[in-house]
């Protein structure tokens, strides 16, 4: 019998940053029944990034409004201290940086026993060597396309490159952590960054930004769907 061929499909993580917080409730619902495959909350704590956005509660607040995963990327000086917080908030998986753990591989380890996927975060001037031993604990990398801190900032072109790298360093060693793409992502370049080898996009302004929910995402949908395997 001939194999079948599995259809890879993108997930799209709607950024709450961007979305309206005194309507939080409507967004959420509207990037829901658009298509969105899950949640992105970034917490900046004005040290490690120049900007202050929410804490646990936030997180709590959104695990309330859906019933869709939530992706937790921490922006924090110590995020070993905050683990739990964020497990009873109620988020599925945890970005820390790798710019800011000095003992990444417990950190990671401490994610998963406390029943959360643990995924690793770098920076764009970060080099991939700095993440090559944690590949095989954590369950996604999150490649930031812009500099951590803020939303609506203009993707860098050469992550392109970077997350193409990362995906022949994560098949040729036979490991099934997910590509994430992190900061001005949008529906011109959503099918480069899919073709470069993401699995998972991160969108913040796009979405909530724009008028029309639904239709934001959308497009998004339709220009990487031609893309994928
Ligand atoms: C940036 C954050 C992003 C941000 C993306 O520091 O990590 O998740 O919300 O926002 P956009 O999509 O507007 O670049
Ligand atoms: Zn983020």
């Amino acid at each position: 019998m001939k194999p079948q061929s599995v259809k890879k499909r993108t997930l799209i993580a709607p950024s709450v940053l961007a979305a309206n917080f005194a309507d939080l409730q409507h967004d959420i619902a509207a990037a829901e029944k658009a298509g969105a495959d899950l949640f992105h909350l970034d917490i900046m704590d004005g040290h490690f990034v120049p900007n202050i956005s929410f804490g646990p509660e936030m997180v709590q607040t959104v695990h309330r409004l859906t019933s869709l995963p939530l992706d937790t990327h921490l922006m924090i000086e110590n995020p070993d201290q905050y683990l739990e917080d964020f497990k009873k908030a109620g988020t599925t998986r945890l970005i820390v940086h790798v710019e800011v753990c000095r003992h990444l591989h417990r950190t990671i380890s401490e994610i998963r026993s406390l029943g959360m996927l643990p995924g690793v975060s770098l920076n764009p001037a970060t080099p991939l060597s700095s993440i090559e031993e944690i590949l095989p604990f954590v369950d996604l990398v999150l490649v930031m396309s812009v500099n951590p801190g803020f939303g609506g900032q203009k993707f860098i072109q050469e992550s392109l490159n970077k997350i193409q790298r990362l995906r022949t360093m994560l098949d040729s060693r036979g490991i099934n952590a997910f590509i994430e793409v992190d900061g001005g992502v949008s529906a011109l370049n959503a099918a480069a960054i899919v073709e470069a080898g993401a699995d998972i996009l991160v969108a913040g302004s796009a979405i909530f930004g724009a008028k029309d929910i639904r239709g934001a995402l959308s497009a998004i949908r339709t220009k990487i769907s031609s893309k994928e395997l």
